[in-house]
């Protein structure tokens, strides 16, 4: 069995995503909108289990960690306070030719990557998307797309911790969208101007900003490895003082190995007291926290851990894509963990005949309550199974004549094809044990 990885890989993953109801591009029939995706039928579960697992990861699994959901839309003045307004920008250069625009670090030299022609001088951007409240379009209604889910935490500081009874360390956490006009996105989901970041604030004293960075710089990288990305494609990089951005006094980024190289797929910052200073002198309320227990008041410093969920989710296509050939025969598998695959199993009868699509329909009944399955009585069985590899169904379910027998299927694993026999009844406990590692 060998395992093909070419430099093409995305070309091929890209077209899968497509074909297969994993990725679309924005508003195909009317030529497609840049830098914006839809999640197709399979996509959605990828994401959406992907989501649960680093929610759980935070707010359930611990007892130190609040969740949070707050509005895209936010008082003009916090984007003003976060320093966004006047900093979140990329300086940009502009090809006075062909009209394209780079980001200038991409560009090597003054000539146009693009067409030769001569190009203008740095200008900043701001990546931050305006738009209008009410039904006035002047200056006094602009308000901004948030550019990142942070600011909804640090502005809901006090609201969480009273009502939580938490104090540092502790943390919230919040999923949701982001906005950000990119000059040069690309890369299919990895820079789009619309994505999903699952962000997480951890408030703690200052003193223990070294230690706390630390802890969540391995935490999460678990995380990523819980998922079953391979070690080897997963790396930290440390920003040295060119890259900090301006809120942060050290970072990490989590990077993954990706077909165009080495990119980040979260950052991990200790952003000091800056944030809820900032919103202190700003706002005129007091976001400093007193401690009952050492009589100490402080300004909590944030260790913040930024992931996104859309590179979360191509790292995850990407590390589970095989080509393989098989007794002569070519696959393509996408080896997920079965705890993200969209699909957990495939059920299916050998023939359409002799009860046997009756006695699987059953099955289908038995298991959907517990797991999202597919059932297939379509075409023969080996091709029914392949349709499953190529969108990382870990199992397959075939009733065949000794079902009618002894009341057994054959369950077929993705990854070596082996088959076993399992009694209809231990179904739902033995995936559940391949699934989750516990009896359910
Ligand atoms: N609150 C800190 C923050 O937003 P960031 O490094 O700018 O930090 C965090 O973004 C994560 O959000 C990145 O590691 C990446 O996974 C995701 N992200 C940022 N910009 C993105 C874009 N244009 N498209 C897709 N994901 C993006």
């Amino acid at each position: 069995m060998a395992n093909k990885k070419t430099p093409d890989l995305m070309d091929k993953l890209v077209s899968l995503c497509k074909r297969r109801g994993f990725i679309f591009q924005s508003s195909e029939i009317y030529g497609g909108i840049n830098s914006c995706w839809d999640y197709g039928p399979l996509g959605v579960e990828l994401k959406n289990n992907i989501k649960q697992l680093w929610w759980k990861s935070m707010t359930q699994f611990r007892d130190d960690i609040e969740g949070l959901d707050a509005s895209i839309l936010m008082h003009p003045q916090v984007w003003i306070t976060s320093g966004h307004v006047s900093s979140f920008a990329d300086p940009m250069v502009d090809c006075k030719n062909c009209k394209m625009r780079f980001r200038a670090e991409e560009v090597q030299g003054t000539k146009c990557p693009n067409c030769g022609g001569e190009l203008t001088e740095a200008r900043q951007f701001n990546l931050m998307f305006k738009t209008h409240m009410g039904p006035v379009e002047d200056d006094a209604s602009v308000v901004y797309l948030r550019p990142e889910t942070a600011q909804g935490i640090y502005v809901n500081f006090l609201n969480v911790l009273a009502p939580s009874r938490q104090k540092p360390p502790f943390g919230i956490a919040q999923i949701g969208k982001a906005f950000r006009n990119e000059i040069s996105p690309g890369n299919f989901i990895f820079r789009s101007r619309e994505f999903e970041q699952m962000e997480m604030q951890f408030f703690i004293h200052p003193k223990e900003d070294d230690k706390w960075i630390e802890y969540w710089k391995e935490e999460r990288m678990k995380w990523y490895h819980s998922l079953g990305i391979k070690k080897e494609n997963l790396r930290f990089h440390q920003h040295d003082k060119k890259e900090l951005a301006f809120y942060a006094k050290k970072a990490f980024d989590i990077e993954y190995n990706f077909p165009f190289g080495w990119k980040e797929i979260e950052g991990i910052h200790n952003r000091t007291d800056y944030d809820l200073s900032r919103h202190t002198q700003a706002s005129g309320k007091d976001l400093s926290f007193y401690d009952d227990q050492t009589k100490e008041r402080f300004i909590p410093y944030i260790i913040e851990t930024s992931a996104g969920v859309d590179r979360s989710l191509l790292v995850c296509l990407l590390d589970a894509y095989h080509e393989e050939v098989v007794k002569d025969e070519e696959r393509t598998v996408l080896k997920f963990d079965p705890k993200i695959a969209p699909i957990k199993a495939g059920v299916y009868p050998l023939v359409k005949r002799d009860n046997m699509p009756e006695i699987a329909k059953k099955i289908e009944d038995l298991l959907r309550p517990h797991f999202k399955v597919f059932y297939d009585e379509g075409g023969a069985i080996g091709r029914r199974y392949r349709r499953q590899d190529e969108v990382g169904t870990p199992f397959g379910i075939t009733v065949d004549s000794q079902t009618l027998q002894d009341q057994t299927v054959t369950l077929r694993e993705r990854d070596s094809m082996e088959q076993t026999r399992v009694k209809i009844d231990d179904l739902v406990g033995i995936l559940n044990k391949k699934i989750w590692g516990i009896e359910k």
